[in-house]
């Protein structure tokens, strides 16, 4: 199976034609977070199944729209909604959006998510700030740089030891104390899903040294560093992964969104924060 290139060159016209201001920075927003777009002014919303080759989330707490404006004066493309490897798209489809802002001129991307916190300190409605990843699904093979390198974007071999921007990652830490938000700092494990794990993976996990569990991101990632840009990202954690068969509680996707409402001021007082100092 060779991986064919994919056409950016009709969502780009779509987008181009209904925006006036070029977007900087590109902000994608987690399950139960697309809440976050609300803050945006001067805003044009363009329905993901306007734009030719975008990918429709199909998940309940996902917005499926792209919101063009300005947050703090910055200004933003903010996606309100993802798509996941678990509905069926592959990793090239799931970051079409990540290509289609940098062709946009993005430089600075900063992603969000809903995720299981592993570390025992982690409770509902906490931030974590990553500063590394371990790309579970990518070491199969679903890597969305597998396949003819797309020169345009960046290199066929790509370093990852810096993925986490230093300096963005110190803006975050003050935005977060001026804003009374504590701020955890971990790793996120991208798993593919659409289960939640089980007591042992949880155990195992923890073991590998992951902080926070999700199904999402980190392809998102992979291709924004391919390009070039800067790079921050957060979970919201929206349970705490259980570790014992015994435990009398189980995972559910109402509780990821029923959190996603403490979290949403939080990340929004976090951001703001954060684009004003990128001001
Ligand atoms: N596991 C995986 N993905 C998730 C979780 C979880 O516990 N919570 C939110 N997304």
């Amino acid at each position: 199976m060779v991986v064919q290139p994919m056409d950016y060159d009709q969502a780009i016209t779509v987008i181009r034609n209904q925006i006036t201001m070029q977007p900087k920075i590109g902000l994608v927003l987690g399950s139960g977070l697309g809440g976050l777009a609300d803050a945006v002014s001067e805003r044009t919303v363009i329905p993901y199944e306007t734009i030719p080759g975008w990918p429709q989330s199909t998940v309940h707490g996902h917005h499926g729209q792209l919101v063009v404006g300005r947050l703090e004066g910055q200004p933003v493309i903010v996606q309100q909604g993802r798509a996941h490897f678990y509905e069926g798209y592959s990793p090239q489809a799931i970051t079409f959006p990540v290509r289609i802002m940098c062709l946009l001129g993005v430089k600075t991307l900063i992603l969000t998510n809903a995720a299981g916190g592993l570390n025992p300190a982690y409770r509902v409605g906490d931030l974590m700030l990553f500063n590394d990843h371990i790309n579970w699904i990518g070491m199969g093979g679903g890597n969305p740089l597998v396949g003819p390198n797309d020169e345009r974007f960046g290199p066929r071999f790509v370093g990852m030891t810096h993925t986490y921007d230093r300096d963005l990652r110190r803006t975050a830490r003050q935005a977060a104390a001026e804003a009374g938000v504590p701020l955890h700092e971990g790793v996120y494990v991208c798993l593919a899903g659409p289960n939640f794990e089980t007591p042992a993976e949880v155990r195992m996990l923890r073991v590998l040294g992951a902080d926070a569990v999700g199904m999402s991101t980190v392809h998102e990632v992979l291709v924004a560093r391919h390009a070039g840009m800067r790079v921050m990202a957060f979970s919201g954690i929206t349970n705490e992964a259980i570790d014992s068969v015994d435990a009398g509680m189980e995972a559910s996707h109402e509780e990821v969104l029923d959190a996603g409402k403490i979290l949403v001021p939080r990340l929004t007082a976090v951001l703001k924060g954060v684009l004003r100092v990128l001001a």
